[in-house]
């Protein structure tokens, strides 16, 4: 099939268009290098810099390319940045998505896989959480992206757009084979923060509060390893073009690490100390994160085979190293 992937320079981008492309799928990247890495990019992926906002281009990439299929992850993604500036995220992860809808219908686009999140969901009223979890996004990026999986039913509903919600929950590491190096820049998460603290690139971090109903009292998450989220993304167009029949699912392992057993491993596999400072909170954390992929399992077959703890982190720091950071 011939898929365009929106972001797909980017980091989970860039790990899906991998994954396309050992499916056999026939890939185009369009891209605005925004974050993504041109270093991301595989030279057997047609590419295109553009933004989803230019609907000039849009439309004369899509009707050059004509994809059968989208996988849509261009898209801002900090939580916090979205609670202080909404208009950024308004305009890119809204209007851009609507364009994108726009630009799929006019030439005929079958099947469109979305890049959601967990955000969605805000605070945990049980866990692990399955997709019957009440939405109650308590940031503007979560917001954001349960507003285009309304759109998402309507244009399946009116255009027949068949199309896979994906909602990840924490995701890290990189290729176990080095494939894909590039390194997100001024980095929040949590891995690449623990990760350029090892790497001597920051002298220390904060840990936002250690007071949570948890084992060790810090923040506990369900991460998951890039390229299971990619594999994720190839199965979903095998169901959308074999069932079709849309879907909204999880993508996470339904087991989850605390900030310290993150730091600890880090220290563990690199040799080196984090030094780090426990403070407060941040607003709108929630204790613990973790998934029930329960439904991924029975519709997709996906479950997650590389997101062991020691892996994502592992991999991660080859990232580090593969970037210069002295070993
Ligand atoms: C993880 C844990 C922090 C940084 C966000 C988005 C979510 C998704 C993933 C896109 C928490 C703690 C972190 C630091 C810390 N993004 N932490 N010090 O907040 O679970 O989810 O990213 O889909 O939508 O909301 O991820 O990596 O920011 O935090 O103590 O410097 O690490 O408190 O417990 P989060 P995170």
């Amino acid at each position: 099939m011939k898929i365009a992937v929106f972001g797909g320079a980017g980091y989970i981008g860039s790990h899906t268009v991998l994954q396309l492309l050992e499916r056999g799928h026939d890939v185009a990247v369009y891209d605005n290098l925004s974050s993504g890495h041109r270093s991301n990019l595989l030279p057997t992926a047609e590419f295109v810099e553009g933004d989803i906002l230019d609907t000039q281009a849009l439309q004369a990439f899509m009707e050059d390319f004509q994809p059968q299929g989208v996988v849509h992850l261009a898209a801002f993604k900090a939580a916090g940045e979205s609670m202080l500036h909404p208009e950024k995220y308004s305009t890119n992860n809204i209007t851009g998505s609507l364009n994108l809808l726009n630009a799929c219908t006019a030439v005929g686009v079958k099947y469109f896989v979305f890049s959601s999140s967990a955000a969605t969901y805000g605070a945990p009223q049980y866990l692990p959480m399955d997709e019957k979890h009440p939405t109650n996004p308590e940031n503007y990026y979560g917001y954001t992206k349960l507003a285009i999986e309304d759109y998402l039913r309507w244009y399946d509903q009116l255009k027949g757009l068949k199309y896979a919600a994906l909602r990840y929950f924490n995701a890290a590491g990189y290729d176990a084979q080095g494939r894909i190096t590039g390194l997100e820049k001024n980095p929040a998460n949590l891995l690449p923060v623990v990760m350029e603290c090892v790497a001597g690139m920051r002298k220390s971090m904060q840990v936002f509060g250690d007071d949570y109903a948890t084992p060790d009292g810090t923040g506990v998450r369900d991460y998951i390893h890039v390229s299971d989220l990619a594999i994720g993304h190839g199965m979903a167009f095998d169901y959308l073009e074999q069932k079709q029949e849309s879907l909204v699912v999880n993508l996470g392992v339904n087991s989850g690490a605390s900030v310290l057993e993150v730091i600890k491993m880090a220290e563990e596999i690199t040799g080196r100390q984090v030094n780090y400072e426990i403070v407060e909170r941040r607003a709108g954390d929630p204790a613990e994160v973790v998934a029930d992929p329960k439904l991924a399992l029975e519709t997709l077959g996906w479950q997650a085979e590389h997101s062991n703890l020691r892996n994502l982190i592992l991999t991660t720091w080859e990232a580090y190293l593969a970037n210069g950071v002295v070993r």
